[in-house]
């Protein structure tokens, strides 16, 4: 008999998505078992409340929620994330289904709570203040034997922000920076190889700030977690996110150059092109200092890839000060970025700032900028075609975007000559180093998540990149 079935709704970032795993684990170790939304007890929705959209669809969730569940006797909601830190028990007197509010911190004790609320119908619960150090997790979960399939692992190194950005919501919803203990970092990592990954991503709202705050281990940098992350046997990828500018050392950039498995690809934040708007998101630092920045990274690692987010609109963000934006998309050279229409969040600076840009005005920018973005991704994936490299195989390839399976009478030098049919070859996608999303063609039989295949990048497709195999690969074999 399980403990009850439950469904998990995630918004917002990858420490959510994070987050959700992590639970979705913890609740089945406690014998709760998953289904479809129409026959959860239990609905978890994890929130994000870093725009108004993504606020205002748990709101939506909520009501579809009630509906879909209503046939399930005892069925109730959760509201776990930054949301749930925002409002708080404001969820028990709008939403009655809702009986749990779990804020970022207490995701830690979710899983009892849960377990908790399903003995008793009449109790409500509320687990949104922040904690004093790291809510360290079950860490027997994190990676656990057959519970994270695939080759890619997340790893959060730090909670919580201190910047307070202007426009930003996040350290309210996240709290503090608390640095993570870098013994529990490395034993998750370590969990997550011994279990087949293959890469991973360190996570945290400004992860090279890691160790500045007094909650983690005295005395280990960013940079120095890196380097002991990069030595873990078994890594072949290692990539984090999301570093600040104003954060970043020599010593970090000159990893980039030092470490073999440190992926040439930086997400970088830039958020606006002019000082004065930079000045007013309380953002510190300059348009010069950015593009000194990226400078020493390229010549660190003179292939990086810089993708970035940017939020146009800021309040009194003039013509001029937008077309600074727009420069830097091609002074920075960036390969893919984020954009966002500024919008207030409760509670931030940006907030109670006057002149406010009108709606339309927003929408014109963001069309400009986006458009201007995807001339330059798609120089950038053009100027991928033809470089060998390495593929990460992490599944079948959803889209059929690839080209027919080539016909017996082609070129005798081309790999894919080894197949002779639809029915003998299937597509894979994984990522090359730059992130580059690619699509190869394999033998049947060949492939397998966590694979790293030698490629030949062969063509650019809008968003994505195709790849053959370097060496003709025939059913059965390996690479
Ligand atoms: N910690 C990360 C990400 C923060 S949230 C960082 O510092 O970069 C992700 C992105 O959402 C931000 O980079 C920003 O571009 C955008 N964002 C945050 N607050 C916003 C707001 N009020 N309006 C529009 N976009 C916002
Ligand atoms: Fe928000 Fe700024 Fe912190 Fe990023 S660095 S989470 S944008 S306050
Ligand atoms: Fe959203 Fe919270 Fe992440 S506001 S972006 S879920 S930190």
């Amino acid at each position: 008999m399980p403990a009850g079935t439950f469904h998990i709704l995630t918004f917002g970032c990858q420490m959510n998505v994070n987050d959700s795993l992590w639970l979705a684990r913890s609740l089945r170790r406690l014998g709760f078992v998953e289904t479809p939304l129409e026959h959860a007890e239990v609905t978890i929705l994890n929130t994000c409340s870093v725009r108004e959209k993504p606020e205002q669809k748990v709101y939506s969730a909520l009501g579809r929620i009630r509906h879909a569940t209503r046939g399930t006797p005892g069925a109730f909601a959760v509201v776990a994330g930054c949301v749930a830190q925002q409002i708080g028990a404001g969820f028990f007197e709008r939403f009655p289904q809702v009986r749990l509010v779990v804020g970022s911190d207490g995701i830690a004790m979710a899983p009892q709570a849960i377990a908790r609320l399903c003995d008793d119908p009449n109790l409500r619960l509320d687990y949104t203040l922040f904690s004093e150090s790291y809510p360290e997790r079950d860490p027997a979960l994190s990676g656990a034997p057959g519970e994270t399939p695939g080759p890619i692992a997340y790893v959060n190194i730090m909670q919580g922000c201190d910047n307070f950005c202007a426009y930003c919501i996040v350290p309210y919803t996240r709290g503090r920076q608390k640095s993570r203990a870098t013994g529990a970092i490395l034993d998750e990592c370590r969990a997550a190889l011994d279990n087949g990954a293959k890469e991973i991503t360190l996570l945290g709202q400004n992860v090279n700030a890691f160790g500045l705050d007094a909650h983690g281990d005295p005395g280990v940098s960013f940079p120095g977690l890196l380097r002991q992350a990069a030595a873990l046997p078994g890594l072949e990828r290692l990539r984090f996110v999301t570093p600040h500018p104003k954060d970043f050392s020599p010593e970090t950039t000159a990893l980039f150059a030092d470490l073999p498995v440190l992926c040439p690809r930086l997400h970088l934040p830039l958020q606006a092109g002019s000082d004065a708007v930079l000045t007013r998101m309380r953002r510190r630092y300059d348009r010069a200092g950015y593009l000194r920045l990226v400078e020493e990274l390229r010549r660190a690692r003179p292939d990086l890839a810089l993708s970035t987010d940017i939020i146009v609109g800021f309040p009194g963000e003039s013509e001029a000060d937008f077309q600074e934006t727009l420069d830097m998309l091609d002074a920075a050279g960036f390969m893919s970025s984020f954009s966002f229409v500024y919008s207030d969040r409760p509670g931030t600076k940006a907030s109670r700032f006057p002149d406010k840009i009108p709606p339309e005005v927003k929408a014109e920018r963001l069309d400009r900028l986006q458009e201007r973005q995807e001339i330059l991704s798609e120089q950038w994936l053009a100027g991928m075609v033809g470089r060998e490299t390495t593929v990460l195989l992490e599944g079948p390839s959803r889209k059929a975007d690839l080209p027919p399976v080539a016909p017996e009478t082609d070129s005798p030098k081309s790999p894919s000559t080894a197949l002779t049919g639809e029915n003998k070859s299937e597509s894979w996608q994984g990522r090359d180093p730059w992130g580059d999303a690619v699509n190869v063609r394999l033998p049947k039989g060949v492939g397998a998540p966590g694979m790293l295949l030698p490629v030949r990048l062969t063509a650019a497709k809008r968003h994505s990149l195709l790849a053959e195999p370097v060496k003709p690969l025939d059913q059965g074999e390996k690479p």
